[in-house]
């Protein structure tokens, strides 16, 4: 595996790492990586905030500008809960990956992923990764309590954030460098820790709510499921899912 050449930033406080990136990818070299110990405006998916106590998790980004990872993109979201699977499950045991791009543990979500396009007329230039990690968290307010977990809930140890980060580096590396390489046995996992499958799922399908049932994740990175005996594969950018 050949080293990357990860440049590392560090803020105590930060409105979001990925924003952070996306505002300065200009002047910023491919495979910056930014972490945070505070985001003042962390965001998810559907515009979703994203919160986070101070020093309690792992939230970071790494900007993309190299064109062999960005003709890849599609496989990003998925390759980056397959990297995330792989780190927690050195240290705690029922890890799933729920697609598009979540990290579950014992049915509650640890890690958001949000894959996000810095676009010109052309196409994409540039790709944000944004990964947040619970990791210290000891109580989630009631909504969220039989939702989300973090790692020292599922192991009762508290983890150095420091330590970690440097845990997670050849994980990252090897993301990468299976994404260069465009390799596709990131599917393999995927499928073997399908977290979705045979669940049934409300998916909004062309504005129209439908209960399915998911069978597997396609070659493609699509989900395929299943309704009335006919499949359908579902594209990440189409589909909400919740389950039932
Ligand atoms: C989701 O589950 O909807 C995705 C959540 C992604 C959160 C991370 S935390 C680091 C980075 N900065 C952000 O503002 N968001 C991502």
């Amino acid at each position: 595996m050949n080293k990357c050449d990860f440049t590392i930033l560090n803020f105590d406080s930060i409105d979001s790492t990925s924003t952070y990136l996306k505002r300065t990818y200009k002047e910023q070299k491919d495979l910056t990586m930014v972490f945070a110990s505070y985001q003042t405006m962390g965001h998810g998916r559907m515009k979703r905030v994203w919160v986070s106590p101070k020093g309690e998790s792992l939230l970071f980004s790494i900007l993309f500008k190299n064109k062999n990872i960005i003709d890849n993109f599609s496989s990003l979201s998925l390759l980056g809960a397959v990297t995330v699977f792989r780190f927690l499950s050195k240290y705690v045991s029922n890890v799933s990956i729920k697609w598009p791009n979540d990290v579950y543990v014992n049915n509650k979500k640890i890690c958001g992923i949000l894959l996000e396009s810095i676009s010109y007329s052309e196409g994409i230039e540039a790709l944000v990764i944004g990964i947040g990690i619970n990791i210290n968290t000891k109580n989630y307010p009631s909504e969220l309590i039989n939702k989300a977990t973090s790692l020292y809930l599922e192991t009762n140890k508290i983890f150095d954030l420091e330590v970690l980060k440097d845990d997670l580096r050849p994980f990252l590396e090897e993301m990468v460098n299976l994404i260069i390489n465009n390799d596709k046995g990131y599917l393999e996992i995927v499928r073997n820790y399908n977290y979705l499958k045979n669940k049934v799922v409300k998916a909004i399908i062309n504005e129209k709510e439908e209960e399915v049932v998911v069978l597997d994740i396609n070659d493609d990175n699509t989900l395929l499921v299943k309704k009335d005996n006919k499949t359908y594969s579902l594209s990440m950018g189409e589909v909400t899912l919740h389950e039932l």
